[in-house]
């Protein structure tokens, strides 16, 4: 999830002067391209998991064995699996450590592949993903007690939890990374002593995913690992990133804030004299007739910043002020998904919502039973999001949209970009700006800007539900919006989330 606005970067200059000359491809160009980009999207069938069992040879691996019929409240069997503290570096004497778990696939999911999951924040920790979205069992807000998760992850194949960057959740040690260079250093080097120990592992596929301020990490992961190809020994495929951190926070959240709230009219239940104020306010700062005049297909160039600021000009904070009369409206509004009321529920985890949860039993993995079951520190007191900065001086990095994330989707097989379109943290339609005018900034083959032909309406159909938003792929970029669902895709819209991550790893046609 995301915590905070925080992107605070004033780096504007190689964004608004970067217009660089772009010329127009012909037509059997564009299609010698498509032919090509298909290509890349065949897959060999998957070697299914059934009747394997993954076993791992290193004696070292069974220190973090975990029973899947002792876990804490869990009354059924989750099958092996592998947790705990892993040290980022081969230095005997490294104090930092992230904590993992290790799910090998189910007995649909494939043994060829490795699926690597992180939550946002920065600085929240990836076992909410793990108890909430996509992982083997789930305890879901406002629920009892864990539950098989039909849609789990480990359906596709294995699936790899990591709390990260240094100092979220039970990681340990002293943060100390500038940027997200330093991020995805200090993943691989925790990647290279989790291999050492699960060799099993080595060479698989590997597909990176995750949501929110992820949205940042994963493509500077992915990055680090395409320009130093020998630093892992996994083939990294693609990348799966969901209501995802790109760019600057007037673009993702305060542009389209007041189109969003005449969108949901009817759940916000502003009275006129407010709405008035709303749209006085997105005049008066450029955010009017934005989306149409520059989210045009193919786009004209990069987007401009409406005002002087990438996060609000002087009175044009009016994320915040729609947030504030939400609140009085309805004290349960969530900014992860709007259509929440009264009353807030009970979360098993404290988090994510408008506001932590007050409650009186402890939190999941804050119990000693649990922690003693996961080989996790008891000594170490678990929060969802941490207290403390991850990037002491704050992330330096520009937004992946700016720098990195062209050249990851130019590398992988696939990638996939999702949004609920339920998210007010992250609105959908800023998400949708970037993506279709940012990216794909393609110097190679002709440098075609963003994507070329409009969005299909009810574009994307779930297996088993039938149309639930929108799907659009050009040159190796899926994007894809999911009616209904909040920010944590794999939670409110699970088939969404799983099917757009079996389109992911090649073992379905259509996301
Ligand atoms: C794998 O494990 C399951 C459940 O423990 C067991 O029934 C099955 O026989 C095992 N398969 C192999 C090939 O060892
Ligand atoms: C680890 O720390 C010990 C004690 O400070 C020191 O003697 C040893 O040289 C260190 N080892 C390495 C590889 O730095
Ligand atoms: C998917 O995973 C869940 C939880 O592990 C399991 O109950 C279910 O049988 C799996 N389904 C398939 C098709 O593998
Ligand atoms: C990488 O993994 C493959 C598959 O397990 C293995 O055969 C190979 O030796 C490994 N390469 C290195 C450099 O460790
Ligand atoms: C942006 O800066 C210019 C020059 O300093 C100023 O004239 C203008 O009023 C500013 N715009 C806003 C919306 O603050
Ligand atoms: C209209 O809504 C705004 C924002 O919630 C509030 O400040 C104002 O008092 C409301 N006016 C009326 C008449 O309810
Ligand atoms: C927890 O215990 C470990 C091992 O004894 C120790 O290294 C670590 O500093 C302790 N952490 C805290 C937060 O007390
Ligand atoms: C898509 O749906 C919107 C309403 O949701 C409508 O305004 C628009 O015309 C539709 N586009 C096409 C191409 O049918």
């Amino acid at each position: 999830m995301l915590t905070g606005l925080v992107l605070a970067l004033s780096v504007l200059g190689s964004l608004i002067g970067a217009a660089d000359a772009r010329k127009m491809m012909s037509k059997s160009e564009l299609h010698a391209r498509q032919v090509e980009a298909a290509k890349r999207f065949e897959r060999t069938p998957r070697a299914v998991a059934k009747n394997h069992n993954i076993t791992f040879k290193n004696p070292k691996a069974s220190q973090f064995y975990v029973d899947g019929k002792s876990i804490p409240e869990v009354d059924f069997d989750v099958g092996p699996s592998w947790s705990g503290l892993m040290p980022i570096s081969a230095d005997p004497n490294e104090t930092r450590k992230l904590f993992f778990w290790f799910f090998p696939p189910g007995p649909e999911g494939s043994l060829d592949d490795l699926i690597f999951w992180t939550n946002g924040g920065p600085g929240c920790s990836s076992l909410e993903g793990f108890l909430q979205e996509n992982g083997p069992f789930q305890w879901g807000v406002g629920t009892a007690k864990p539950i098989p998760n039909v849609n789990s992850w480990t359906n596709l194949s294995s699936v790899l939890w990591v709390e990260q960057p240094v100092g979220t959740g039970f990681s340990q040690g002293e943060p100390n990374i500038k940027d997200d260079d330093d991020l995805a250093a200090q993943v691989v080097g925790f990647m290279n002593q989790f291999l050492e120990v699960f060799a099993e592992l080595q060479g698989k596929k590997l597909y990176l995913s995750g949501e929110s301020y992820a949205g940042q990490f994963i493509p500077y992961i992915a990055n680090y690992i395409y320009e130093n190809p020998t630093a892992l020994n996994l083939s990294l495929q693609g990348i799966w990133i969901s209501d995802p951190v790109l760019g600057w926070v007037v673009t993702q959240s305060e542009i389209p804030a007041v189109d969003f709230v005449h969108k949901y009219e009817n759940v916000f239940a502003f009275n006129q004299s407010f709405m008035a104020e709303l749209d006085a306010i997105a005049v008066q700062c450029n955010y009017a007739g934005y989306y149409e005049k520059f989210a045009t297909y193919p786009p004209a160039g990069p987007l401009p910043l409406p005002g002087n600021s990438t996060g609000a000009d002087p009175g044009c904070d009016v994320w915040d002020t729609v947030f504030a009369a939400a609140l009085e409206k309805n004290p349960a509004f969530n900014i992860y998904r709007i259509f929440d009321t009264f009353p807030v529920l009970w979360d098993v985890l404290g988090f994510p919502g408008s506001f932590a949860d007050v409650q009186l039993s402890p939190l999941y993995f804050d119990r000693t039973d649990v922690k003693e079951a996961i080989h996790a520190p008891v000594n170490v007191s678990w929060t969802e999001c941490a207290n403390i900065n991850v990037f002491p001086n704050d992330d330096a990095s520009l937004p992946s949209s700016f720098s990195v994330l062209p050249k990851v989707i130019e590398k992988s097989a696939r990638t996939v970009i999702v949004h609920g379109l339920a998210d007010f943290i992250l609105i959908a339609e800023g998400t949708r700006m970037i993506t279709i005018l940012h990216m794909l900034t393609q110097k190679t083959g002709g440098g075609l800007q963003g994507f070329q032909t409009p969005i299909a309406n009810d574009s994307l159909i779930v297996d088993g539900v039938g149309s639930l938003g929108t799907a659009h792929t050009e040159r190796g970029l899926t994007f894809v919006e999911v009616e209904l669902s909040g920010h944590m895709v794999p939670q409110f819209s699970p088939l969404a989330a799983f099917q757009s991550m079996s389109f992911l790893m090649g073992f379905r046609a259509t996301p």
